[in-house]
Order: C-alpha cells, then sequence, then structure tokens
C-alpha cells in the first residue's frame, strides 16, 4: 500500500511512519510548525528505497516539506495513495488559545483541504486524529461516543469541525472517513522542551534531572493514558476495516497525576514530593473513555498497559 501521512514529523505522525514504513510506501507531509526533522531522520535518509541502504528497509519513505493549508501540494501527493493518515494540525489547547485564527486555519482549513483532495485522487480511507477535548467538561465517566459533544476551546471546537466535516464527507461524496478521539497520547519522541509539553513528557523530564515534577492543582485529577503503540494499533485497524464514524481511543482505565508520579518515580527508583501549583484554567477534572465501541467496530485492544508504555517511554528519554 501506499499510505500518506499528514503530520509525520510530530510525536504521534513520527511513530505512525516509522510502523507503516514496515510494509508499505509512505508520504510523509509536513511543515514543521510543531513537528521536527530528528523524529523521522533515520526513517526517510536509510532505506534502499530511496537513497540509504539499510538492509530490510525496502519500502520508500519520502518526506515533503508543505502544509496542508496548500491544496494544490496535496492533490499531487495524495495521487495514487490508497489511504491518509490525517495526524498533522496545530495540536494543544492553550495554544489555540493563543491563537485561534491560526489553529482555526491548520486544523478546520487544512482538514477540508485533505478531504477535498482525498476525495479527488479516488483515495480510499481517511483516518483523521481528532481529540477527547470534544467532550468538554462534563462530569459523566466514562465519556461514551453517544455523549453530546461540548467543545471549551478553540482546539476542540477545530477537532468536532474535522471530525464533523469527515462524516459529511462520507454521507455526501462516498469517502470512508474515520476520526478516532485520542485521549493524552504518550511514548518516545514526544517533545519534553516544548512550553506546551503534555505532563508525562514533564515528569519523566524533571525526574531524570533528579528535580522535583511540577502539578497543577492537588494532583487528584485523573486521566486515561495511551500509550502511542495503542494508538498506532487504532489507526491501521480503523483504516484497514470497513469502519466510518467516530471512535475513543484510550486504554480504559485512568490514574491520578499524584499516582502517575509515583509509578514513574518508581520505575526510575527516585523518589521526591511533587511541587503543587495553582491550578490551570483549561484542565479538565477527570477523564476516562469507554472504548468498546472501537473493540467492536475494528476490533481495537489496547495492547500496552500503562506502566508497559511507560518503561519504553522511560527508556527512550533516557539513552
Ligand atoms: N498527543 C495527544 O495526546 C493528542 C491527543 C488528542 C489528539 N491529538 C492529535 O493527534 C495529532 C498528532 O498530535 P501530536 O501529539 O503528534 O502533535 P505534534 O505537534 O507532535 O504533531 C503534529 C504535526 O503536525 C504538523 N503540522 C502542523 N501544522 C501543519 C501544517 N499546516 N501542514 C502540515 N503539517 C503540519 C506539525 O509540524 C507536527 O509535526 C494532532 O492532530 C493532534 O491534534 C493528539
Amino acid at each position: 500500500m501506499h499510505y500518506v501521512v499528514t503530520g509525520g514529523m510530530g510525536f504521534i505522525g513520527s511513530n505512525l511512519s516509522e510502523y507503516l514504513a514496515k510494509d508499505h510506501d509512505v508520504t510523509i507531509i509536513d511543515d514543521g510548525a510543531t513537528g521536527r526533522y530528528v523524529n523521522i531522520k533515520n526513517l526517510v535518509e536509510n532505506r534502499t528505497g530511496n537513497s540509504g541502504s539499510a538492509e530490510g528497509l525496502d519500502n520508500s519513505v519520502r518526506f515533503v516539506k508543505g502544509s496542508i493549508t496548500d491544496p494544490e501540494l496535496l492533490k499531487k501527493e495524495f495521487e495514487g495513495a490508497d489511504g491518509i493518515f490525517h495526524q498533522g494540525a496545530i495540536p494543544s489547547v492553550p495554544r489555540s488559545v493563543a491563537d485561534p485564527a491560526r489553529t482555526s486555519n491548520v486544523n478546520i482549513e487544512g482538514t477540508l483541504n485533505v478531504l477535498i483532495a482525498a476525495r479527488d485522487c479516488g483515495v480510499r480511507k481517511v483516518v483523521f486524529a481528532s481529540s477527547s477535548s470534544v467532550y468538554g467538561n462534563t462530569p459523566t465517566l466514562p465519556k461514551v461516543e453517544t455523549m453530546c459533544p461540548s467543545p471549551l476551546s478553540p482546539y476542540a471546537l477545530q477537532k468536532l469541525a474535522g471530525e464533523t466535516y469527515c462524516g459529511i464527507f462520507t454521507d455526501i461524496y462516498g469517502l470512508d472517513t474515520v476520526a478516532l478521539r485520542y485521549f493524552n497520547v504518550f511514548g518516545p519522541k514526544q517533545d519534553p522542551n516544548s512550553q506546551y509539553a503534555a505532563v508525562i513528557p514533564n515528569f519523566i523530564k524533571k525526574l531524570l534531572n533528579n528535580e522535583a515534577p511540577i502539578i497543577y492543582g492537588n494532583g487528584e485529577q485523573t486521566r486515561d493514558f495511551t500509550y502511542v503503540k495503542n494508538v498506532i494499533q487504532a489507526n491501521v485497524k480503523a483504516m484497514e476495516s470497513d469502519a466510518t464514524g467516530f471512535y475513543n481511543i484510550a486504554c480504559g482505565e485512568r490514574i491520578s497525576l499524584n499516582n502517575l508520579a509515583e509509578n514513574i518515580m518508581e520505575i526510575l527508583n527516585f523518589h521526591t514530593e511533587p511541587i503543587y501549583k495553582e491550578p490551570r484554567a483549561e484542565d479538565v477534572r477527570d477523564s476516562l473513555a469507554d472504548i468498546s465501541k472501537a473493540n467492536n467496530a475494528f476490533n481495537y485492544k489496547p495492547e500496552y498497559s500503562l506502566n508497559d508504555g511507560l518503561r519504553e517511554t522511560i527508556e527512550w528519554y533516557n539513552i
């Protein structure tokens, strides 16, 4: 197969591209807004399909530096593609609060461009990276896809618009689409140095430096953390199945930030007291997904527990 990964230089996109490249030709489209070339350097440069010569890496991986806001580029690159994994976005709630117009342009218009180009090029399916943020702050747990979305930030609204566009393209134009609502993804290649860094890379970075992790609020807020390899499995199964629609992708378990910090300290065998700071206004209190819809539709089953994922992630950051 020939797959295109938008946002393939980012955390999730680069892990996904690496996995896909074992069996398929992959084109990565990324403008570098938040992604890093180092994430795909080995993948792009060391293979026989390109100019490199690494043994066993015969499928080609092409990197195209460009933006999903460029419809002509997308039409050119989607020609002959079997499927699009649309991971490209300017992610994070705080980024969208800081710049709603720019993030909207990429996250909504960019997604529309991806869908139009996929339709016009006769691509079989688009799998879109949506977000648990579409649920907002409703206290009901677990979050089930039948709940009414309640976006509370520009980012959440942009993701909801993206998945709604996906559904409309399926209904009107017959383009198969799946939107995956990721819940707090973590794993290797997630940037710990960005000012918008997620909690797990933040904790790991601090603890590896023998510093105390910082927790906003009392640490009793809970999250359904999802190891990136579970997300890859979901993407591949969603692409290969006949399923359409939107699905929660998570682990199906939640843990408080206090317990998360303890688990990481346990693995690192380094113990310290976290530093507690004022809670952040945009943070939801609790998050937990019902993952049965994805399980029924395309047999999604998280294969990695939180601690399996934490061990692999810590090992990666520790190199
Ligand atoms: N990480 C999570 O916990 C999480 C949760 C829910 C949803 N998501 C979604 O998953 C996807 C991947 O997120 P991530 O965590 O890997 O973030 P990331 O920032 O590491 O990756 C996003 C990638 O998209 C690229 N990009 C941004 N604007 C672009 C444009 N105009 N054209 C082409 N590429 C562009 C960036 O350069 C980056 O490489 C995003 O759509 C994000 O909204 C992530």
